[in-house]
């Protein structure tokens, strides 16, 4: 389905509320029980993640941000001209600003995100700045293999832009099959531009994650929120409690609901019994080092060409490439 969009050209293929459903029981009825953290971003999720990155304590879009700023030609002449560049959950657009900005004579730009509304409106804002560039919006989750529009003009190669350490979501072993897809999809001489969220200390990991405006609590709350109102679910609002803590084993923040007391939630036909403490995990954080995630990337197929870092080594951005 393709919508207008003031002038860019919407490819629509979110996933339905009939996926949310089929993953949600399936999630909830795992051991331990779990919600699919796509379904975070509609309208009120997306709005408040975009609150999350403007928090003091949430380091990772700031950190990022500021690489890209400092290093942003250097990042774009690693690229190189002529490139088609796809970016994967992009969001805003902020990040991605300071590539395009510097990229030589960019094909196009083919944003591939889940939330419609943040898509749309940072499409739509980039072709205002940047009417001469061909931009070719993608509604999707790009977890799932996908087909991509093909720009009118022929790219000498394509590069993939993936920030936001959205990488970190993903167990390492999906995050290696993920990246062997991306490598297909580049082709020859592909490019991956990617950010990754570093190894540090745990009380740096679960401030970012615990807000003291409680704004990452309302983010995760809003998925039993969205159940409520699009599954027709029961969850008592209030009866619920968010809880970032960092597994250090494991390297990964884990993101709870905590069940407040013994509770039935119902969900189609359902009944889901919680116990009082009784967890709900709904994302993982995995935190990499530079050597092991540059480790993890040539599993699959990339060679790393450079990397930046901020001074306090608290964020990474790879350029990857493929032969
Ligand atoms: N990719 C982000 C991260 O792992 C996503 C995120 C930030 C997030 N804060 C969150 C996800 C709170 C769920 C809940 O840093």
């Amino acid at each position: 389905m393709n919508g207008a969009a003031g002038g860019v050209s919407l490819l629509d293929l979110e996933p339905a509320t009939s996926d949310f459903l089929k993953e949600a029981i399936a999630g909830l009825s795992s051991s331990p029980p779990t919600l699919p953290s796509k379904f975070f971003y509609d309208e009120r999720g997306s709005d408040l993640f975009q609150e999350i990155c403007e928090l003091p304590e949430y380091y990772v879009t700031r950190t990022e941000t500021a690489i890209l700023r400092q290093h942003g030609a250097e990042i774009a002449d690693s690229i190189g001209e002529n490139a088609e560049l796809v970016g994967f959950g992009t969001g805003a657009g902020v990040k991605t600003r300071r590539l395009l900005d510097h990229l030589q004579n960019l094909i196009a730009y083919v944003p591939v995100d889940i939330s419609k509304q943040r898509l749309t409106e940072s499409a739509e804002a980039l072709s205002r700045e940047m009417p001469a560039l061909e931009i070719l919006p993608v509604c999707a989750d790009y977890l799932q293999p996908l087909e991509l529009p093909t720009p009118s003009r022929k790219p000498a190669h394509i590069a993939v832009y993936f920030p936001g350490s959205t990488i970190g979501n993903m167990h390492p072993e999906v995050a290696r099959h993920f990246l062997q897809r991306v490598a297909r999809l580049c082709g020859h001489s592909g490019g991956l531009i990617i950010g990754v969220d570093l190894q540090k200390s745990s009380d740096v990991l679960e401030a970012a994650y615990n807000d003291s405006a409680d704004v990452t609590a309302a983010f995760n709350l809003n998925m039993l929120v969205r159940a409520n109102r699009e599954l027709d679910a029961d969850f008592d609002l209030s009866a619920w409690r968010h809880r970032a803590i960092y597994n250090q084993e494991a390297a990964r923040i884990e993101m709870h609901l905590i069940s407040e007391r013994d509770q039935t939630v119902h969900l189609a036909d359902r009944e889901f019994p919680f116990a009082a403490g009784e967890k709900i995990i709904t994302e993982f954080s995995y935190k990499h080092t530079v050597d092991g995630f540059a480790a993890l990337a040539a599993s699959a197929g990339f060679q790393l060409a450079r990397v930046w870092t901020d001074p306090e080594k608290l964020f990474a951005v790879f350029h990857f490439t493929t032969l």
